[in-house]
């Protein structure tokens, strides 16, 4: 019988693109997919650190695999991300999780089918985790959940150490990869059919990576030369930080074909008081202009942001600039979190928190104004024909397909029998990974309904 694993993600698609490297290591050395993480024979846990809530749910999950252990001791526990990074998450490890075997850090991914082989074949116990990260390790393999898009990581690591934020401590400095690495590596995608492709990093638009002469190359330079691989239909990035966005890299989105017309850029507030204590290096006006600036190369761009609530010394006038600022923005969606102390990050130390009873009163506040805004942003979708790259059926009704629009909106449609007919389409499973004009019939607050035309 063969043997099986499963990983658990969490966090953000830096971890899902790790995990994706770490399965494809799994399946080289024979494991087989299993869907029940409680059922597999190794389990991985990729764990997030960025706040409260993702460590809780870690520790959740860790526990249910107890049981699993205590009936069969053969099985391999797996943890690593940016949890593992912290000692005091290894320490509570050593002291309180006896059923896990191996331990490992962002930094050495690449060690995880030699660490792997000790634990399973000597039943070796394994911590290893680097402090400092070192080169990228270039040429891993990887398994992708979709065969038709997919994640590329160009860099890794941050240097910006927002006040809030733990994940420079965890993933290090920043460091690029070479241009010719990640166009191999699209090039390669593209060859096997995938026609979308995000291209990921803390900051992209900090991307400096060297090409075999020694020159560098921007992060509009990289996107140019991706523009121009065959068969690369959709090019999405994230995560932009204000302070880097360029002109350049806002003429990107006039002048590239295949960039769709979206951004993700987070603000985390509208006070410019509190921006400068969360060490953003702009202000809201700056952010405003970039928004007029970026609607102005492309009118149709959806923009997207993440918000948190509840920075330490956030005064009732503070969140009413960040409600202000979205009402200027009209987001077409925005990721709302509630601030969370991370330990070792310069807010932990800040003396005036805000109680949780108010963080809570200002999140649900401002989650109210974003939708407001969102429902009426989404009833212009209404009757438009857009482009959708079909990923699969819907999960919760198998008769409908489901797909994004280049906006990245999840769009559910049906295939009305008449097109169906029209153009031969005997089965709607053969539209998957296809790029098809879907008409919208129903455009709700958070879900489109449409059907192909
Ligand atoms: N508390 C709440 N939200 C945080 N984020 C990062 N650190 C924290 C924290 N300590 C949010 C930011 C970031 C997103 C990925 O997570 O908004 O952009
Ligand atoms: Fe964290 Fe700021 Fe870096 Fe984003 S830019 S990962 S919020 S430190």
């Amino acid at each position: 019988m063969s043997r099986t694993y499963n990983i658990v993600t969490f966090g953000c698609q830096m971890n899902e693109r790790d995990s994706e490297t770490l399965a494809g290591m799994l399946e080289e050395m024979g494991y087989e997919y299993c869907s029940d993480f409680k059922e597999a024979d190794v389990c991985v846990l990729n764990t997030c650190s960025v706040r409260e809530h993702a460590d809780k749910r870690f520790y959740g999950v860790l526990g249910q695999l107890k049981n699993p252990h205590e009936q069969d001791p053969g099985r391999i526990v797996c943890v690593c991300g940016c949890m593992m990074q912290q000692q005091v998450h290894i320490d509570t490890l050593k002291a309180k999780y006896p059923w896990v075997d191996i331990v490992f850090g962002t930094h050495n991914i690449a060690d995880f089918p030699r660490m792997f082989r000790n634990a399973a074949e000597e039943h070796q116990k394994i911590v290893e985790v680097w402090k400092d990260a070192g080169p990228i390790a270039e040429g891993l393999p990887a398994k992708r959940e979709y065969p038709f898009k997919a994640y590329v990581s160009i860099m890794q690591g941050c240097n910006n150490f927002c006040t809030y934020c733990i994940v420079p401590y965890t993933r290090g400095r920043e460091r690029s990869r070479a241009p010719e690495q990640v166009l191999a590596e699209i090039r390669q995608l593209a060859e096997s059919g995938t026609k979308e492709i995000m291209l990921l990093g803390q900051n992209v638009n900090s991307y400096a990576g060297v090409d075999e002469t020694g020159q560098t190359v921007t992060f509009p330079q990289l996107l140019r030369m991706i523009d121009r691989i065959d068969g690369i239909e959709r090019v999405r990035f994230m995560t932009s930080h204000p302070k880097d966005l360029s002109d350049d890299l806002i003429g990107c989105f006039a002048e590239l074909k295949h960039l769709c017309r979206q951004i993700h850029l987070p603000v985390q507030a509208g006070s410019d008081r509190i921006l400068k204590a969360m060490n953003r290096h702009y202000d809201s006006a700056h952010y405003l202009l970039l928004i007029d600036k970026l609607r102005a190369a492309c009118p149709e761009i959806a923009i997207s942001t993440d918000i948190i609530v509840g920075f330490p010394g956030e005064t009732e006038e503070d969140f009413l600039a960040t409600v202000d600022l979205v009402k200027k923005v009209r987001y077409d969606s925005a990721f709302t979190f509630i601030y969370s102390v991370r330990r070792g990050t310069p807010a932990e130390k800040m003396t005036d928190q805000v109680p949780e009873e108010i963080k809570h009163q200002r999140f649900d506040r401002l989650l109210k104004a974003i939708h407001s805004i969102q429902e009426e942003k989404s009833a212009e979708y209404q009757d438009a024909v857009l482009p959708v790259l079909v990923e699969g059926f819907s999960k919760t009704d198998p008769s409908v397909l489901t797909g994004r629009t280049e906006s990245n909106k999840t769009v559910d449609f049906t295939v009305r029998p008449d097109a169906a007919a029209a153009k031969d389409i005997s089965c709607p499973a053969d539209l998957i990974g296809q790029i098809i004009p879907v008409k919208i019939v129903k455009a709700q607050t958070f879900s489109l309904y449409g059907e192909t035309v």
